[in-house]
This record gives C-alpha cells, structure tokens and sequence, in this order.
C-alpha cells in the first residue's frame, strides 16, 4: 500500500502487527529502507515515509528544521491512528528521531538509532552544510554525492552498493537537499535527551562509520538507561545498505525481545 494526502507525506506500508516507522538519511529517501521493510514485514506492521524535499514528497514544500520533519512524522502517526510506534532513524533519521524523543516521548514505545549522532553540527561542520548549500545551489546534487560518498560508505562498499547510493542520492531535488542541509546545520544538542529516555533502545554503528563515528554510538548508548549498542562488523555509515544481513540481524533481535 502506498499512500500520500494532499498536505501530508508520501509513504509505504507492509505488514501487520506492531507499527515500526523508519526514517531515512540523507541525501536518500525511504527506499533505503527496501530490504528492512520486507523482512520486518513478516512480524510489524513497517511503515516509510519519505520525509519531505526527498522521495515521492519531494514537491511538498522543505522543511527547515528538524522539529518540523518530527511534526510530520507525528502528524502521519495521527493519520493513521496509531497511538504509539517503534520509531527508527538512520543518521538525519535518527536526529529526526531524537526530536521526536524530545518533544513527543508519549508516542514511541521502542527506538532505534542507526549511524546518528547526539551531538550538534561543530562550527567546522556548519562551515561544510554552508559550503555544500553553495556547491548544490550552484551546481546541483550530483557532485555534492561525489563528495559524500567515501564518507557515506566503507572502503569496502561494492561497486554495486555504490552505484545504489548514487541513484538514491542523485535523484533528489536541489531545494529538498539544500532545506535538509540547512536543518541539519542547525540542529540542536540532543545529549539532553538521552537520560530522559525511557523506553528501550537500540543503538546501531557501522564499524567504520565516518560521519557518526563508533566512540559517539558508545556515548549515545551509555546515556540512554535501557539502551544497548550493536556494532555491524565492516560497515561504514550506511550500515544497512553496506551490510543488509548484519543490520537485520541486530534490529530483529532487539525486535524479537
Ligand atoms: C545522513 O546520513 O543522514 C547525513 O550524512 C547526516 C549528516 O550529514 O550529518
């Protein structure tokens, strides 16, 4: 089933059961989540929005900031009457997650934080968003892709995990990209949220993540009280697409509990 409202996100859905929404990262959109929706279908009821400026919602206006995209999210939540969800992110996903975690806790009964990181943008990082805002403003996505990927993935990415990532990637829309890069730039310290975390929580690393490095999924994973960390052995930051069995693994075993 696939479905979009005239103000609202685009998204799948597949399952039945316990409702599991999953938030993409960035410059992707929900169909990174493919091979976890399938699998995760046979026991939740997997839902995939594609936040907005990304994916299918491309032409509903960009969001801002991160609060906005968790209003979204919650709003889809409303729509589909569903009380409370099992929320997981990837990256932006998971720092859409950590607002969701802030300002509507009541809605989520399980969390899942995937290659994302508590703390805020340093200023040599909001130097690059500001940087790569010029490059796809002037020059559009693709070379902005060029430039991610070896951060993006492992040095052991296959070339067909490569080419997937450039296709994901090269096919969002300039303003969806630029809004996101902006939002991420300005994105809050989360680190306040993690002790106030109560439900329990699953932290996903790639190995050789290079974006939300292994030593920030180990802080994120001691800070929340029922959390525990699962490191996806020869992965970079997009652990599940690198490493698709290792992550459904980890996440079914979480889920399974
Ligand atoms: C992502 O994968 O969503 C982004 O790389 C996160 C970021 O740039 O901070």
């Amino acid at each position: 089933m696939s479905e979009r409202h005239p103000e609202g996100l685009h998204f799948v859905e597949e399952g039945r059961g316990e409702p599991l929404v999953l938030l993409h990262a960035f410059p992707l959109d929900g169909e990174m989540w493919d091979a976890e929706k399938k699998e995760l279908a046979r026991s939740h009821r997997v839902i995939v929005p594609d936040l907005r400026g990304f994916g299918k919602s491309e032409s509903l206006e960009p969001r801002r900031s991160l609060d906005d995209h968790a209003d979204d999210v919650v709003r889809l939540l409303d729509r589909l009457k569903i009380e409370r969800a099992t929320l997981g992110g990837l990256s932006m996903g998971g720092y859409i997650a950590l607002a969701l975690a802030r300002r509507y806790a009541a809605r989520l009964s399980r969390l899942i934080l995937a290659d994302t990181r508590s703390l805020p943008d340093s200023a040599d990082g909001k130097k690059g968003r500001n940087e790569s805002i010029a490059l796809v403003a002037s020059e559009g996505v693709a070379p902005l892709v060029e430039r991610l990927l070896p951060k993006l993935l492992s040095a052991n990415a296959t070339d067909p995990v490569k080419e997937r990532v450039r296709a994901l990637a090269g096919r969002q829309s300039q303003a969806g990209v630029i809004a996101a890069l902006a939002a991420m730039r300005d994105r809050p310290d989360s680190g306040d949220v993690l002790p106030r975390i109560a439900i329990p929580t699953l932290v996903i690393v790639g190995e050789h993540d290079a974006i939300s490095p292994l030593a920030e999924a180990r802080a994120i994973a001691s800070g929340i009280p029922k959390a525990q960390l699962a490191v996806i052995e020869g992965a970079g930051h997009l652990a599940n697409l690198e490493s698709s069995a290792r992550f459904l693994a980890a996440t079914r075993r979480f889920l399974d509990a």
